[in-house]
């Protein structure tokens, strides 16, 4: 088996290798003064299992060509087999027609994909359990919660209830709670106005007796990072003393970590699904490694 990386998380795959007591192979990525890329391998491929290791976040279709031109390097350089790891699966919100008139992007990518004859996908906390189904390749959905669980046995769990910021993540705050023995999880009610992005908390689904001292908030992404200031000021209102956020990926754009340090939320817990750059790095983060599972599936 080989491993081979774009430019998106190099950190990562570094640690995936490592943790199989491999190195990263050889690539070269060429950069034309216009922009284009030039991929070449660099090492024997022939029948080999190659694994190529990209997240498609920002710079998002850079990223995604990338990798599609890594995966056709091998293809045409001989490889056997071929796994694209893709910690952080861009697109992924946008994997269904919400208003008339939307391109599906999930689907194109997806597309572009399987036509490269990619034999397998490996992803981490998928926006929805419903997009495996959208491929027509085995995909090995992985998640983080584990990981979360083992960081809030630690520190967190006494005296603290699991909070979804929306509906939607009903599925993992429940599997959560059942990795902590069955601690007491609520839902957020939120509403996104579909043209201006603009989010509302309006209530909470569950028991809010179950609100107590400690709050610690899941979700699977955070962007703007409106949604996890929005969601502990609403808390904060219904008398939760402490914010603590677990979320998979850190896209962190715009202003997010500016936003997160300064609000009231106490500790912010991400994974390394996303390289987060130094500068985006803030005193109240905390980067836990998703590398060990990737690798026990390759
Ligand atoms: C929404 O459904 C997702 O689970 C996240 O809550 C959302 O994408 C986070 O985005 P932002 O940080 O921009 O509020």
């Amino acid at each position: 088996m080989k491993i081979f990386c774009g430019g998106s998380n190099k950190p990562l795959a570094e640690t995936i290798a490592a943790s199989l007591g491999m190195q990263l192979s050889a690539l070269e990525l060429f950069v034309f003064p216009d922009g284009e890329k030039r991929v070449r391998v660099e090492e024997n491929v022939v029948d080999e299992d190659c694994i190529v290791i990209q997240s498609t976040t920002t710079p998002v279709d850079q990223n995604y060509m990338e990798l599609f031109f890594i995966i056709d390097a091998l293809k045409r350089s001989g490889a056997r087999k071929i796994t694209a790891v893709v910690p952080y699966f861009g697109y992924q919100r946008q994997d269904h027609v919400f208003r008339d008139g939307e391109v599906v992007s999930l689907e194109v990518m997806i597309g572009f994909l399987e036509s490269l004859k990619v034999d397998r996908v490996v992803t981490v906390d998928l926006h929805s359990i419903k997009i495996p189904e959208l491929f027509h390749i085995p995909v090995t959905h992985l998640s983080a919660l584990p990981v979360f669980a083992d960081a809030m046995k630690r520190e967190l769990k006494e005296d603290a209830v699991l909070v979804s910021p929306d509906m939607g993540g009903l599925r993992g705050i429940s599997k959560l709670s059942e990795l902590l023995g069955n601690l007491a999880w609520v839902s957020i009610v939120k509403k996104r106005n579909l043209e201006t992005g603009e989010i509302k908390m309006t209530g909470i689904e569950g028991d809010t007796s179950k609100l107590k001292k400690r709050a610690i908030i899941l979700d699977d992404m955070i962007s703007s990072g409106k949604t996890i200031v929005q969601a502990a000021a609403f808390l904060k209102k219904m008398g939760v003393e402490e914010c603590h956020v677990f979320a998979t990926h850190a896209i962190f754009s715009k202003e997010a970590p500016y936003l997160l340090q300064h609000s009231i939320v106490d500790r912010v817990f991400v994974t390394d699904s996303v390289l987060v750059p130094e500068e985006k790095k803030f005193p109240k983060l905390t980067i836990l490694s998703v590398a060990d599972i990737i690798a026990k599936e390759l």
